[in-house]
């Protein structure tokens, strides 16, 4: 592979490549030592100002952003939209260059609008921007986390550490997305990771919830659930994304679930050793059943745990100098 070269921005997964995954999760897992230590946290990142501005809601994405900023010694700027000059008439664009203006040197902004982030890197002098999710385009490091996650159960299952397997254990891995394809911005950023990776992806949902243009995406679709996870290695469960109206394109959640629901029935026809996923937050019940989420398979926490580790290197690939980089790789 050639050298690796990090983005001004992340604001896609095309942004990093397949090179830049691999080395987004090798430090991920340099980081996820941190975190494991007493005293998690490094001078990595000392003096850098990073602002999380998000507009739409966020348990997992805000929290850990900032969770892997102060890991790093970073300064956090949260900024709340609800309670900012963005009510008094103040333009987006005015905003992000005040955040800017106050020293930001990295701006993640999740927007219920695709493609803010782009615009908002082009407003910007100085800053980095990440996106924390766009509409539903992009949420590209949720999909780095779900990588790391399932690339740490590959490797302790054969003895190894992970960052010895690279990428090369995706070759050929079976990854089944199911639930709303059309509305979800994980699956985009999961469907660019995994096939970058060399992983063989199949969707799987209603067809009022696939996207419109699937033939151009380079996936499969499978018609049969039921058939489909008998033969996947990951199965991505997908939330229904009703804050963007798909509540609208199924009859009832009811049918919705018997459809396309990992219910406990379903799940028992799953190998032991598929790895069930989820990016959250979690229906329990709709899209995948509250047992079923909790059983040894299913590997939801870490994928947020995993989450904070993802979100300090890719902190890191952005705004370290060149000396910080060496120290890290150096260990
Ligand atoms: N997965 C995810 O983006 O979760 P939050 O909406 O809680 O950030």
């Amino acid at each position: 592979m050639t050298e690796f070269r990090a983005p001004r921005h992340l604001l896609s997964i095309d942004d990093l490549g397949a090179n830049g995954i691999r080395e987004a999760m090798s430090l991920a897992e340099a980081f996820a030592e941190v975190e494991r230590r007493v005293i998690p946290k490094v001078p990595a990142l000392r003096g850098k100002v990073v602002a999380t501005l998000f507009f739409e809601d966020s348990t997992r994405t805000r929290l850990s952003f900032e969770s892997a900023a102060k890991r790093l010694s970073c300064d956090v700027l949260t900024f709340n939209a609800g309670t900012s000059s963005l009510k008094k008439g103040e333009s987006l664009r005015d905003t992000v260059e005040v955040i800017e203006a106050m020293g930001a040197d990295a701006v993640v902004i999740r927007h219920s609008c695709s493609g803010t982030p782009v615009q908002v890197s082009r407003w910007v002098s100085r800053a980095r921007v990440i996106n924390g999710g766009d509409g539903s385009h992009e949420h590209p490091t949720q999909a780095l986390a779900d990588c790391l996650t399932v690339r740490q159960v590959i490797a302790e299952r054969q003895g190894v550490e992970p960052d010895s397997l690279g990428v090369e254990c995706f070759n050929g891995l079976r990854v089944l997305i199911v639930g709303d394809i059309a509305h979800s911005r994980v699956a985009r950023s999961q469907v660019l990771a995994y096939t970058t990776l060399g992983a063989r992806v199949t969707l799987c949902a209603p067809g009022t919830l696939l996207p419109g243009n699937v033939e151009s995406w380079p996936v499969g679709v499978a018609g049969d659930l039921d058939a489909a996870i008998k033969e996947t290695d990951v199965v991505s469960l997908l939330r229904l994304q009703r804050e963007r109206g798909s509540g609208t394109y199924v009859p009832s959640l009811r049918e919705y679930t018997q459809g396309w629901g990992l219910t406990a029935r379903r799940a028992s026809l799953l190998k032991k050793e598929t790895i069930i996923t989820h990016p959250g937050p979690m229906v329990r019940g709709v899209e995948i059943a509250s047992d079923v989420a909790d059983m040894e398979q299913s590997v939801v926490k870490r994928q947020v745990t995993n989450g904070v580790a993802v979100r300090m290197a890719v902190l890191f690939l952005l705004l370290a100098t060149s000396d910080a980089r060496g120290g890290i790789q150096r260990g």
